[in-house]
């Protein structure tokens, strides 16, 4: 057998190496780790966008889950970023975060071309840009919304309540049919009524749609204002009567249980409960609607307050270039076009509002677009650092209220006083 003949195996070898040199694997396959929320179905999203970029790179990627409290999961990232440790490459954080955490973040100005930048909503870019630092890509947008019960409002011949009044009558009219009907587990309205950012949120939504603030956009404190006072008495009988006793300790998933069970009429939610509302097995799918928040009386108008999560590289990274390849995968258009219609995020690309298969999949994402644009930010980039200390303030007096260990009044009062200590006057 002559030294030059080619066997079989020869052409093998060589259809491999055409194959190795064809597929882009890198030298060296490395393992990010991206810390990410696990609401709903959020870590599933989340693993399987990552892992559509491995599949491209050839490295992988570890996906950490962390606390779903808002409170929880800030704690432990200022531990890791604190101890400047490269244990976590990627962090999804919240929209009040950025001025928090930010100098433990990359600068992504210039890992981000025009295109991309233009491409997100410029409210977005901006609440992440921290002394003209770009420390976090959008990757979506959270809005307050009202879910209701399409089917029972139809039976109880009740149009879609525009005011918190409205609201409270009609849920309570509903609770008192269905549980007359045999259901003695219904309940009118659920919401995030626990101790936490959950309620500050929901809070601000009551008070903004009464016209007013805790804390206004020049810092000034507020807290004592009419339009606060009227909007804690307007919620303050709700646990018990027309919201579960439990309310007082529901989180977003807590309120959903109870919705999408069918127990409850109204429910207040971000956009992510929708797709699950419907889905297959749903009690629910196909019955539900979904409105603006009500609003006040006289003078009010509704309100959402602005929700979100970001994407961000630590400093502390082994791997910050690759990081933030994977974070533009992540937050880019096709990455939010697939979660927008899986999952119901809220899309950061504004081009992306009038997809027609986003749009098919949340019929009512021109409502959306236009409660995003007109949502209401919490006072996180003028309070800084003491922001977490405000929010707590905020939302261990709105609890005092919805428990009825205090009453409006003087609940807006306390606030009034610790709001004006905390900021030294309204000067942060
Ligand atoms: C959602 C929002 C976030 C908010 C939190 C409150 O995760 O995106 O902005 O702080 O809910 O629970």
């Amino acid at each position: 057998m002559g030294a030059h003949r080619r066997g079989p195996w020869a052409h093998l070898t060589i259809a491999l190496l055409t194959a190795a040199v064809l597929l882009p694997r890198p030298a060296i396959a490395e393992t990010l780790t991206l810390a990410c929320s696990a609401v709903g179905i959020e870590l599933e999203m989340c693993r399987t966008g990552a892992d559509a970029w491995a599949a491209d790179t050839g490295h992988s990627v570890e996906i950490v889950s962390v606390p779903n409290g808002p409170n929880e999961r800030l704690a432990l990232y200022q531990q890791i970023l604190g101890a400047g440790s490269d244990a976590i490459d990627i962090f999804q954080i919240d929209v009040i975060w950025p001025g928090t955490l930010g100098d433990h973040f990359v600068d992504l100005t210039f890992h981000v071309d025009a295109a991309t930048r233009d491409s997100h909503l410029p409210a977005a870019l901006a609440n992440n840009t921290v002394d003209g630092r770009l420390v976090a890509l959008p990757w979506f947008i959270d809005v307050g919304l009202l879910y209701y019960r399409s089917d029972l409002l139809e039976a109880y011949d009740r149009p879609v309540p525009a005011t918190w009044a409205e609201l409270t009558e009609t849920a309570a009219a509903i609770q008192a049919g269905e549980r007359d009907a045999g259901n003695d587990r219904f309940w009118g309205v659920v919401f995030q009524g626990r101790a936490y950012e959950g309620l500050t949120c929901n809070a601000l939504e009551w008070v903004a749609s009464h016209g007013g603030r805790f804390v206004g956009p020049d810092g000034t404190i507020t807290a004592a204002g009419a339009p606060v006072v009227a909007a804690l008495s307007a919620v303050s009988g709700w646990a018990g009567t027309i919201a579960p006793p439990g309310v007082l300790n529901y989180d977003e998933e807590g309120a959903r249980a109870v919705f999408q069970a069918g127990d409850a009429a109204f429910m207040r939610n971000w956009p992510y409960a929708w797709p699950l509302a419907n889905a297959a097995g749903s009690p629910i799918a196909g019955r539900v609607g979904v409105a603006p928040l009500p609003h006040g009386g006289d003078g009010g108008a509704s309100a959402a307050t602005l929700g979100g999560q970001q994407l961000a590289v630590s400093r502390y990274s082994a791997h910050p270039e690759l990081a933030v390849d994977l974070v533009r995968h992540l937050t880019g258009l096709r990455e939010q076009r697939r979660r927008a219609i899986e999952a119901g995020f809220n899309p950061t690309h504004a081009s992306l509002y009038d997809n027609p298969d986003v749009v098919a999949a949340t019929p009512f994402i021109g409502t959306l677009r236009a409660i995003v644009d007109g949502a209401v930010a919490r006072p996180a980039a003028i309070a800084g650092d003491r922001y977490g200390e405000a929010s707590a303030a905020i939302w261990d007096a709105v609890h005092g209220v919805l428990s009825g260990d205090t009453t409006a009044q003087t609940a807006a009062d306390d606030l009034q006083r610790t709001l004006q200590r905390l900021s030294r006057g309204g000067r942060w």
